[in-house]
C-alpha cells in the first residue's frame, strides 16, 4: 500500500471506529471490523478464546517475539463534539482515544506486513478489549498469547501535546488504582437521645479527616499519593441517628510500596477508629491495575526511534489515572508512550478530540518500534 493510500486507510478506519463506539466486553462490531480488515491484508489472526478483541501476528521467523498493544473499547459518555464522524450511538463515545490506538495499530500491521519476509522475528499485535473495565489486559495475558514476549509497546493519545510531540519517560507514568467501600455499623436511635444508640456520624467525620494523614503524615512528601472519598451515604432524616454509613472512594500511587503503605494505613484507621467508637466496620478493597512503569532500556530505544522519525520528545507528565497496560508490564518489560493528538478537552470528557493528523506518524512509529526491537534482540 502506498503511503498516501495507507494514510487514507488509517483515517477512514479511525473515523468508522469513532462513529461506532462499543463499551468494554461488548466490542463485537469493532472486533468483526478488525478481522475483516486484517484478513484483507492477509494478516494472520491467532485462534484464541476471546469473545471480543483479538491478537494478530506478523513475521515468519519464530523468535524473538515482541508485542504492540492497542485497546479497543469506548466509554458510556454522550458525545458533544461537532465532528462529522461523531458517535452514532447515544450514550457511548470514544472519549479516551482508543479508536485512535486501534487505527494506528492497524496501520502498523499494514506496514509490518509489507516487510514480513525481512523481519528478524515475530510481532504480536494485541487489539485488547475492556481497558476501561479495567482488566481486558488480563484476559489477553490469560490466553498465553504473550508468552516469551521480550518487550511490549503501546501508545496513548494525549490532549496535552501538539501533533508531532511525544510524552516519553522511563519509570512511573500512570498510577496504581485501588477502590474501596467502607461500611460502619453502630446503633440507630432518636437524635434527641444519642446516649441510647451508637452514633456513627462522628466516626465517619473523624475517619474521613484521618484518611488525609496517610498522604500528609505517612507518605514521603516527595511521593505522589492520593486518597479520595467520593461517596458518603448515611441516614434518612433530620431527627434520627442512622444505624449504618457507607463510604466509597479511590486511592492512587506511583509505586508498589506506596500502594501497600496506603492500604495498610487505611485498614488500620478504619479498624482502629471503629473500635474506639464502639462500632463495627467492613472494608471491601478492590485492587485495580498496578502503576504503569516504563522499562529504562526499552524507553531509550523508543526515544531513539521516535527522534529518527522526527518526533519532538517531552518528559511524560505522570498521571494518577490508571492504565491496565500495567498488567502486561508486571510480566513483560514495556513502554507506554503518550502521543500528542493536539490540544483538546481532556480524555473522558464529552468534548475530547484526537486529531487524525497524528495517526499516520503514530502507525509508522509503532511499526518501527517493533522492527527495531526485533533487530536488537538476540
Ligand atoms: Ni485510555
Amino acid at each position: 500500500m502506498q503511503d498516501i493510500m495507507l494514510r487514507d486507510f488509517i483515517v477512514e478506519t479511525f473515523q468508522w471506529l469513532h462513529a461506532h463506539p462499543e463499551l468494554s466486553y461488548e466490542e463485537q462490531a469493532t472486533t468483526a471490523k478488525l478481522k475483516e480488515l486484517l484478513q484483507k491484508e492477509q494478516v494472520k489472526i491467532l485462534n484464541l478464546p476471546l469473545p471480543t478483541g483479538l491478537v494478530a501476528e506478523i513475521g515468519e521467523k519464530n523468535t524473538p517475539l515482541v508485542a504492540l498493544r492497542a485497546d479497543i473499547d469506548a466509554l458510556p459518555i454522550d458525545e458533544e463534539t461537532e465532528l462529522s464522524y461523531a458517535s452514532q450511538t447515544k450514550g457511548k463515545m470514544h472519549a479516551c482515544g482508543h479508536d485512535f490506538h486501534t487505527a494506528a495499530l492497524l496501520g502498523a500491521a499494514v506496514l509490518l506486513k509489507e516487510k514480513e519476509k525481512e523481519l528478524p522475528g515475530r510481532v504480536r499485535l494485541v487489539f485488547q478489549p475492556a481497558e476501561e473495565a479495567p482488566g481486558g489486559a488480563k484476559k489477553i495475558l490469560d490466553t498465553g498469547a504473550l508468552k516469551n514476549t521480550k518487550v511490549i509497546f503501546a501508545l496513548h493519545t494525549s490532549p496535552l501535546y501538539p501533533v508531532g510531540t511525544l510524552g516519553l519517560s522511563p519509570g512511573a507514568v500512570m498510577g496504581a488504582v485501588d477502590s474501596f467501600k467502607v461500611i460502619f455499623s453502630g446503633k440507630g436511635c432518636h437524635a434527641a437521645h444519642p446516649n441510647e444508640g451508637r452514633d456513627i456520624i462522628p466516626l465517619v467525620a473523624q475517619f474521613i479527616s484521618a484518611l488525609q494523614t496517610i498522604v500528609s503524615r505517612n507518605s514521603n512528601p516527595f511521593a505522589a499519593n492520593l486518597v479520595s472519598v467520593t461517596k458518603v451515604t448515611a441516614g434518612n432524616t433530620w431527627n434520627v441517628l442512622p444505624e449504618t454509613a457507607e463510604l466509597e472512594g479511590t486511592t492512587r500511587s506511583l509505586t508498589v510500596e506506596d500502594r501497600e503503605l496506603i492500604k495498610t494505613r487505611f485498614l488500620a484507621l478504619a479498624q482502629g477508629l471503629a473500635k474506639a467508637f464502639g462500632a463495627e466496620v467492613e472494608v471491601v478493597w478492590k485492587a485495580g491495575p498496578p502503576p504503569t512503569i516504563n522499562d529504562e532500556t526499552w524507553t531509550k530505544l523508543a526515544a531513539t526511534v521516535a527522534q529518527e522519525d522526527g518526533f519532538v520528545l517531552e518528559k511524560a507528565t505522570p498521571s494518577l489515572g490508571g492504565e491496565d497496560f500495567a498488567y502486561y508490564q508486571e510480566k513483560i518489560p514495556g513502554v507506554f508512550i503518550k502521543v500528542g493528538t493536539g490540544l483538546s478537552a481532556p480524555q473522558h470528557s464529552s468534548k475530547f478530540i484526537a486529531d487524525p493528523a497524528a495517526l499516520f506518524p503514530a502507525a509508522r512509529l509503532l511499526a518501527r518500534l517493533a522492527e527495531k526491537a526485533l533487530g536488537v534482540l538476540p
